[in-house]
């Protein structure tokens, strides 16, 4: 596996790869690699022929109250996961490689960005998109794989995609858990075992939607109480949201038709830590 630090050797490097008919895919990350991020690149490996993982902790896309500076990293030991993995580029910049003292330019989606996550974080997709924008111009590549662990991010960069006609594949790949199925996060570590123990009730209430709208369940708020009831339960969690919605356009649905593909969102804190889970769902 190379590391490449520079953009110019890392569109150098692309360009060769490109002239000689290599397929290329991307795995943007911002490090702290766990199972989640190197099912991505066991992923992208099936369908490309040349990966390059990305390792940048993104500033523009952190609130000014969050948690930029004690994100944490860990780049030996990124190096050798990423590597197992079947990393064949490690695009790994500095902070001013990307965002020089002169930088103006910032690509924004609307709409989709003003619900949820949107709505909590202000500022975070516009970051999001931005540095996606620059890792899909710098890596040049055919096909980018992302997580359904961040369902908004997903719904909207493949909005970014089409609208800005990024000649570009998106994959999306499922969400990996820990065995009591809370879904891995590089934010995990920041849980106390008292708050670990709670987070499992993420996945769980969840589940429990899942099987309610199976037995036939189709009234949004009776699912969303039920969900809020369970979370509630525990005495670290507090509710940031709980949204049923269309998985294309994010908008609430109260009634769930037949045919409808819809995802269960939720955010929650657990003490100082936000978590994020949802389910995506045919009903
Ligand atoms: P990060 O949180 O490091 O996640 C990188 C990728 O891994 C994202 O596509 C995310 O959805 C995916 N991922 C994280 N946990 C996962 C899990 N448990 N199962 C499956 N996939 C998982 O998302 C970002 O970084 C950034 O916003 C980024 C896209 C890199 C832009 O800075």
């Amino acid at each position: 596996m190379k590391i490449v630090t520079t953009i110019s050797e890392m569109q150098s490097l692309s360009n060769d790869l490109r002239m000689k008919g290599k397929r290329i895919g991307v795995v943007p990350t911002m490090g702290y690699l766990h199972e989640g991020h190197l099912s991505l690149i066991r992923i992208a490996r099936r369908h490309a022929d040349v990966v390059v993982t990305t390792i940048f902790v993104n500033p523009t896309q952190f609130g000014t109250n969050e948690d930029f500076s004690r994100y944490p990293r860990d780049l030996e030991r990124d190096k050798r996961l990423a590597s197992s993995a079947g990393t064949d580029f490690l695009f790994v910049p500095e902070t001013q490689e990307i965002y020089p003292r002169t930088y103006f330019t910032y690509v924004n989606v609307e709409e989709l960005t003003a619900v949820l996550e949107g709505k909590s974080r202000p500022t975070h997709f516009r970051g999001v998109t931005t540095i996606v924008t620059k890792l899909f111009n710098i890596t040049k590549p055919h096909v980018a794989v992302f997580g359904q662990k961040d369902a908004q991010q997903v719904a909207v960069i493949k909005q970014m995609v089409t609208d800005l006609h990024f000649d570009i594949e998106i994959v999306v790949a499922p969400i990996i858990r820990e065995q009591d199925g809370l879904a891995m996060s590089s934010r995990n570590v920041y849980l106390s075992s008292t708050e670990r123990a709670d987070s499992a009730v993420l996945s769980q209430s969840l589940q429990r939607a899942q099987e309610l709208i199976e037995q036939g369940e189709r009234n949004s708020s009776v699912l969303m109480t039920e969900i809020s009831n369970m979370i509630l339960r525990k005495p670290s969690a507090q509710i940031d949201y709980i949204s049923i919605a269309d998985a294309i356009t994010l908008r609430e649905c109260t009634v769930l038709g037949t045919g409808m593909k819809i995802l269960i969102l939720l955010a929650v804190r657990f003490g100082a830590t936000r978590l994020i889970d949802n389910a995506l769902l045919t009903i």
